[in-house]
């Protein structure tokens, strides 16, 4: 089970110090077959690094820019100047990045980039609450799907990450069956090899009994209690229990 804590726009050097929890519980035995991955601000990743240096934690990315080559793209970080510091993950098609415009042709843009630079990509997916109303989720999650991954053949280095937008920092999650039939759906667009499936959208200690026992789901994005070692070490360890 994967536990991918998105701290998204937070955190400065003083968060380092929070983490010294994670580290410890992530070499007892509790950690059991939970893995897990950071993905904190550009800012942090250094220091990120350094300080897991001596455990399994593994460190990721938000974001990065579409191009391989380096350019004159002020602003941005390329997935080869991700890898070059230690990230091996990085988060795609994000609903808080596709409502500030990123289109599933640039996504699909970005994910082939960063396979070529040998990241793994945990691609977002998601309706809006308008869409679910509308009954909208299946084709909404296909054509996310369809276009994001067009002409990607080895889909080995991907994980899918089902974010309902309506779920985002919102308290509400999905009902169990509903969840389970997403994620069947999801699995169900791929032959062969099976992409691992996360969820994410307001994951916390108080609801993960519910989403723990979903069929077929590998893990977890987490958000807000992700940035709270506490809250975050209290998820992966009910995951299992
Ligand atoms: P929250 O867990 O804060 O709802 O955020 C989910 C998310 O967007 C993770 O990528």
């Amino acid at each position: 089970m994967y536990f991918v804590a998105n701290w998204k726009m937070f955190g400065n050097l003083k968060s380092i110090n929070t983490l010294d929890k994670v580290i410890k519980f992530s070499k007892s035995k509790e950690i059991k077959k939970g893995r897990l991955i950071y993905c904190p601000p550009y800012t942090l990743i250094t220091s990120f690094f350094k300080k897991f240096k001596n455990c399994l934690i593994d460190i990721g990315a938000q974001n990065c820019h579409e191009s391989n080559d380096y350019g004159s793209y002020t602003g941005f970080i390329n997935s080869r100047m991700l890898k070059s510091i230690g990230a091996n993950y990085v988060i795609l098609g994000h609903s808080e990045n596709r409502k500030k415009g990123e289109t599933d042709k640039l996504i699909n843009q970005k994910i082939k980039s960063a396979i070529k630079a040998k990241l793994k990509v945990i691609f977002c997916i998601g309706e809006t609450l308008r869409e679910k109303k509308r009954g909208k989720t299946k084709p909404i999650l296909s054509k996310q799907i369809r276009l994001g991954l067009d002409k990607i053949n080895k889909k080995s280095n991907i994980m899918i990450a089902y974010e309902p937008v309506w779920s985002i920092g919102t308290g509400n999650i999905p009902k169990p069956k509903e969840l389970e039939q997403t994620v069947e759906f999801i699995k169900k667009k791929f032959r062969g090899k099976l992409p691992k499936i996360l969820y994410g959208g307001s994951v916390n200690p108080q609801n993960i009994s519910n989403l723990k026992n979903i069929n077929n789901l590998d893990g977890f994005l987490i958000g807000g209690a992700s940035q709270n070692s506490k809250k975050f070490i209290d998820i992966v360890k009910k995951t299992f229990n």
